[in-house]
């Protein structure tokens, strides 16, 4: 498996970072086989998958649970796990029960959390005490009620110099990754080059490596594709296509047929068929 060491030479080498998400077995598998070299269990789940119009209601819970399925899914790639809203923000103490429980308990391992300055003690922390730990700057949709929305970020240059700063600051703490979201390409090129570590970006140009949203990726009833994402796929027309011939076979009896159904040998004997 891949490790933190792996990611560091890989950037020193120049290689591409692919990361992608995925939140149940079957989607870590095919990633897995695809070769992603880092699968993000991300909250994003609450949108894709739970149906909620935020990440913000997603609790730890959930992500234990999907961070097991991924796991066993695909056992032989690096798994980061969310840390979800609101759970790694009051003490110490209560951060440390989320982040063991992702870790110990769903077998995650790293973890990622959004922010930058006011993050940078929890990760100096949680690096100290043995966790591996992702940063995530520019857009952190956790706080969309604060920021008014989804819109890119670090477009002034007092921003994008805060980032930058925040960046080099959260790197010092330990974190071995950086995730940046929705920025303009110079300054995700400027974060790269000022890195030690990877910086991987999501509508941040070229950046080190690239994280997608699986659903996006494979065109999986994504509610709102953002500019930043290239669909590789079309799987909803597959699978509806596929949905509807079902019904319409089963509304026709056309299925079951023949081949899908069991038979006995001894039916005339049983009176239950008469
Ligand atoms: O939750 C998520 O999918 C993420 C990526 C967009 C980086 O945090
Ligand atoms: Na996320």
């Amino acid at each position: 498996m891949k490790t933190t060491k792996t990611f560091l030479q890989m950037k020193k080498e120049g290689v591409p970072i692919a990361m992608l998400t995925a939140y149940d077995a079957p989607s870590a598998r095919l990633a897995e086989r695809a070769g992603v070299d880092m699968i993000l269990v991300g909250d994003s789940l609450g949108m894709v998958v739970l149906g909620y119009n935020s990440t913000v209601p997603v609790t730890v819970d959930d992500i234990v649970l999907h961070t097991k399925a991924v796991k066993r899914g695909a056992p032989s790639t690096f798994v980061v796990a969310d840390l979800p809203f609101f759970s790694y923000h009051t003490s110490f103490s209560e951060t440390a029960t989320h982040v063991r429980r992702l870790i110990q308990e769903a077998g995650a391992d790293a973890v990622k959390l959004e922010g930058g300055y006011e993050r940078v003690e929890t990760v100096r922390q949680l690096v100290q005490a043995g966790v591996p730990v992702v940063g995530h700057v520019g857009l952190t949709p956790q706080s969309v009620g604060v920021l008014g929305g989804y819109r890119v970020q670090g477009k002034e240059e007092d921003d994008a110099r805060r980032i930058v700063e925040e960046a080099k600051a959260l790197e010092q703490a330990g974190i071995l990754a950086l995730v940046v979201e929705c920025v303009p390409q110079q300054l995700g090129q400027l974060l790269s080059q000022t890195l030690t570590i990877p910086v991987i970006g999501i509508g941040a140009g070229e950046t080190d490596g690239q994280v997608l949203v699986y659903h996006d990726v494979i065109g999986y009833e994504s509610a709102h594709i953002p500019k930043f994402v290239k669909q590789y796929a079309n799987v909803s027309e597959v699978i509806e296509a596929g949905l509807q011939s079902y019904v319409d076979d089963v509304k026709v009896r056309k299925f079951p047929e023949k081949t899908h159904m069991y038979m006995t040998k001894q039916a005339e004997k049983l009176s239950l068929y008469g």
